[in-house]
């Protein structure tokens, strides 16, 4: 599949948002799903191994999809080389997405630096067409890991709570103590977390939802490889055997997450 690149600039620090006109992929996409890209130039295969990116965003009427990424190695440092106007190698949408739970009303959505851009996603499609109400929780080391907060707002979030390790930017501390501190101050409408980003933070987020009895997904994106089931490399033990991230997750049930229950 091809895309063509129709925005690639620098936003921050070492993020990039990377707008690819991909109109299959758009059409069907759902929050929580990603994409591998070719990051090697056209005609070579080094390296092998393409780069998994969630999406941030899909609209079906202008066949676009963005993603944010950060330069975290050799692979994202040649995407980040890519031009607006170049094609673009990309498959997808892939994985299975965040579950739509109908009995709900309210969502609390924790992310944590690259974790932080489906989430983006998933609450456009709560507030704008489940009619769900969403508070999002976001959190990194500094604030220049906190990345395009404000579109939470825009997608309809009540709020948007940001938590930073070194305190420059909202609250001091771990996003999941403001979860924990929220959820101690407000009753909430039959709420479910949604939480993407390092596993530390997903398993803390876990044992909050557990604690509290709120259904909690998670999306282990972290630990994808070749992203289509076929290296096996992403295998995760649950209640019902073993599972690949890429292909039957990312998104798990942490009630189904063997070593996090
Ligand atoms: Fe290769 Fe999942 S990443 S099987």
């Amino acid at each position: 599949m091809t895309g063509n690149i129709a925005y690639h600039k620098k936003i921050q620090s070492q993020y990039f948002l990377l707008r690819a006109h991909s109109p299959d992929i758009a059409a069907t996409a759902k929050p929580g799903q990603f994409v591998m890209i070719k990051v090697s130039s056209e005609n070579t295969t080094d390296p092998l191994l393409r780069r998994p990116l969630s999406i941030m965003s899909a609209e079906p009427e202008s066949g676009i999809i963005e993603m944010i990424y950060k330069i975290a190695g050799r692979g994202t440092a040649l995407l980040s080389n890519k031009k607006t106007g170049q094609n673009l190698d990309i498959i997808g949408p892939l994985g299975n997405g965040f579950p739509e739970l109908p009995q709900s009303h309210s969502a609390l959505v924790v992310g944590g630096g690259v974790g932080i851009p489906p989430l983006i996603f998933l609450t456009q499609r709560l507030c704008q067409r489940d009619n769900v109400a969403v508070t999002a929780f976001i959190g990194a080391k500094t604030g220049q890991d906190i990345v395009c907060p404000e579109r939470f707002l825009i997608n309809g979030a009540e709020n948007v709570l940001c938590a930073t390790e070194n305190g420059d930017t909202g609250v001091k501390g771990f996003v999941t103590e403001a979860l924990n501190d929220f959820l101690n101050k407000h009753s909430v409408d039959t709420p479910v977390i949604y939480a993407c980003g390092p596993e530390q933070m997903l398993k803390a987020v876990a044992r909050i939802g557990k604690s509290r009895s709120i259904p909690t997904f998670v999306s282990l994106e972290e630990h994808m490889g070749c992203g289509v089931g076929a290296c096996l490399g992403c295998v995760v033990d649950t209640v019902n055997g073993y599972k690949t991230v890429c292909s039957d997750g990312p998104v798990f049930n942490t009630a189904d997450l063997k070593s996090w229950i």
